[in-house]
């Protein structure tokens, strides 16, 4: 059985190590990580998945982001341990992640990630948004919380601390 609990600052190393386990070496050379230096994930938004023995089976964690001036919700990372992958977890982490998102007011959640995968949750590519490079627009995804929360959106991604335009 698995159990779902909000992270704690305890929890912080052990999340990382599962990060490293489950992503390529040099994860955090990835441009969306530069958008968290920095800058505290959502308080209450980010969960871990624990095993009956207390084993992280899987952790999802959201950040603060802008575009166009506006606040986006950044999803991820998120991991599930190799011993429990296809078992669902993936999805309960990130369908409840955005639903607990929507019920805390986000008008729109993006994320860097695989269309095939994340596109059974409602995420598909937005058009105009551009993550800091590298990065493949074709990974650059969006769903729109409220209706419209998207639209005339668009520009760079930045920092939740950034002033515009720097
Ligand atoms: C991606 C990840 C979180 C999915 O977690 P999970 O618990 O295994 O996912 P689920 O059990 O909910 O879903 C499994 C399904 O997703 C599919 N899937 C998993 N990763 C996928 C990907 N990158 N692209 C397309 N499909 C993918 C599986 O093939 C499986 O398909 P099926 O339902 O048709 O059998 C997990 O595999 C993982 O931690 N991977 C390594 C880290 C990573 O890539 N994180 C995502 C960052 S973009």
């Amino acid at each position: 059985m698995i159990e779902l609990k909000p992270e704690k600052p305890e929890d912080w190393w052990e999340v990382e190590a599962l990060f490293d386990l489950c992503f390529a070496p040099g994860r955090e050379a990835l441009s969306s990580y530069r958008l968290r230096d920095g800058v505290a994930p959502v308080p209450g938004l980010s969960q871990v998945a624990r095993d009956e023995n207390g084993i992280l089976a899987g952790a999802i964690r959201f950040w603060p982001v802008r575009v166009g001036g506006q606040p986006v919700l950044l999803l991820g990372p998120v991991a599930v341990h190799p011993t429990h992958q296809g078992e669902g977890l993936g999805a309960v982490l990130i369908e409840g992640g955005v639903e607990a998102a929507r019920r805390g007011g986000w008008a729109r959640v993006m994320l860097v990630g695989d269309a095939p995968y994340y596109g059974r949750f409602g995420f598909e590519r937005i058009e105009d948004v551009v993550m800091p490079p590298p990065t493949n627009p074709d990974r650059v995804l969006g769903q729109a919380l409220v209706a419209g929360g998207w639209d005339g959106l668009s520009g760079p991604v930045i920092k939740w601390n950034e002033p515009a335009g720097d």
